[in-house]
């Protein structure tokens, strides 16, 4: 992509509405702009991070053995009837009435739609284990909608939701989620650790918040600081092996972390030694849970056993924001200058700066570079804006990309271009050949 003919509007100002530096970047990094109350408008760059975000959802659930569908934003108030959800959920939900009077709702979750399409097709416990899961919005009225992205009232949400014959199945199916999940976050370059957590308004006992360790987060945490020593990093899973999954998930959720919900201060203070006790604020980017038959009995949602008697599906459900990641990663990776996006999430996997646009000989140099890096399957932003240096790399250091080819004349004269870490501040000569053949490394197989 070149700059120039590109779409994004970056603000010189700080946005005054903004509190936290995620939103405060995301706005004046051009990414978002605000529709209406917690309603948002995704320009490119911002769209370019979720699509990024959401490509490694859908690889890893792909991994773990889920199914995607696609559901409906909007559905008839009638299946929130059968499980008395549609009283239940409150202020929260968004009720619309349509021209024939009829009550329809626009999702702020989707146990029942879901449960609906397993009872319509699925009859017999051979058809198990089966998780289904879509990346859709969802609309959540919420009272004081804020920071941006993070709690917004329309929101970008994986939800996935497994049916299996026995509770023991159905644990497994948790497990499964949450070893994947650990995978997922990594990816991203997030580290965000399982806590034990309380389930509101989607009922059941067992269930994990995955959490990203932030000042600006809204829930409140106690951990064992051990917990931030654990990485899930490349080790082969074999996501049917029952003991594997449940060796990981105890790796991970033994020791002491929990949101405020759950927290005890007595377990808290007898279970961690007092050096490794913590507590802090943390971003919550998704939650895991087994309800056991509390929608597939009221919903009639049955398969036949192997005996031949009809028994409910045992099932859970297993979120993550997916809209909400773009700003906790920003939360987790930033500075003064702006956004320093992991490798994983990276909108352009370079950039290609021209310090002196219109001179013959450092146009055909980023031109050739930003046309092998496209050759090598990596996408980098050009500015070839008429712009000063300091402009084009203050634009740069907002955005954020992990990677800057500057290409000036004096460098040129050599041969040697700059190659520039956005984390690090580190530049480094080299011929543009030995800087592709570098991106082409640090990028392996992520790059798309
Ligand atoms: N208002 C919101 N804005 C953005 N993301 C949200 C919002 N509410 C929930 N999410 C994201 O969706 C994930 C799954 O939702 P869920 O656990 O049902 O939400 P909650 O715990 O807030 O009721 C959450 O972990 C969170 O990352
Ligand atoms: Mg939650």
């Amino acid at each position: 992509m070149r700059l120039s003919r590109y779409f994004l509007p970056v603000l010189k100002e700080t946005p005054a509405e903004a509190q936290i530096a995620s939103h405060r970047l995301m706005l004046r990094a051009g990414m978002i702009k605000q529709a209406s109350a917690g309603i948002y408008s995704w320009l490119p760059l911002g769209l370019k991070v979720m699509r990024r975000i959401e490509a490694i959802v859908h690889e890893e659930q792909a991994r773990a053995g889920h199914v995607p569908i696609l559901m409906p934003t909007l559905q008839s108030s009638d299946l929130w009837r059968e499980t008395g959800r549609y009283d239940a959920f409150g202020e929260e939900m968004l009720r619309i009435t349509d021209r024939g009077g009829r009550e329809m709702l626009y999702t702020p979750t989707a146990e029942e739609l879901v449960t609906d399409i397993f009872r319509a097709n699925v009859s017999s416990y051979r058809d198990l284990p089966l998780t289904l899961y879509q990346i859709q919005w969802k609309f959540r009225d919420e009272i004081r909608p804020r920071f941006g992205v993070m709690r917004g009232r329309e929101f970008l949400m994986k939800d996935g939701y497994n049916f299996d014959l026995t509770e023991a199945d159905a644990m497994h199916a948790y497990n499964r989620h949450l070893v994947s999940y650990l995978r997922t976050y990594e990816r991203m370059g997030l580290q965000a650790i399982p806590m034990r957590a309380d389930s509101g308004a989607i009922g059941g006992d067992n269930t994990h918040e995955f959490l990203v360790l932030a000042e600006t987060g809204e829930s409140e945490v106690f951990y064992d600081s051990a917990v931030t020593e654990l990485t899930f990093g490349d080790r082969e899973i074999d996501y049917d092996d029952m003991a594997q999954c449940q060796g990981v998930l105890e790796e991970f959720t033994t020791r002491y972390a929990r949101t405020d919900e759950t927290h005890d201060q007595a377990k808290f203070e007898a279970q961690v030694p007092e050096e490794r006790r913590r507590s802090a604020r943390g971003i919550e980017v998704g939650q895991i849970f087994y309800f056991g038959t509390k929608y597939s009995e009221p919903m009639g949602a049955t398969v036949q056993g192997p005996d031949g008697k009809p028994v409910p599906v045992h099932m859970g459900s297993h979120g993550i924001g997916v809209s909400r990641l773009v700003g906790a990663i920003i939360e987790a990776s930033h500075d003064e200058k702006g956004i320093i996006w992991p490798e994983g999430v990276t909108p352009f996997h370079a950039g290609i700066v021209n310090l002196r646009q219109g001179d013959p000989s450092t146009d055909s140099a980023c031109e050739g570079i930003y046309k092998q890096l496209a050759v090598e399957g990596l996408e980098a932003l050009y500015d070839d804006r008429a712009e000063r240096a300091g402009a084009k790399f203050a634009t740069m250091d907002l955005i954020g990309l992990p990677w800057r080819i500057t290409v000036g004349p004096r460098g040129l004269a050599n041969g040697k271009i700059e190659l520039t870490s956005r984390r690090t501040g580190e530049s480094e000569e080299m011929a543009p050949e030995a800087a592709i053949a570098r991106l082409k490394d640090v990028y392996g197989c992520a790059a798309t």
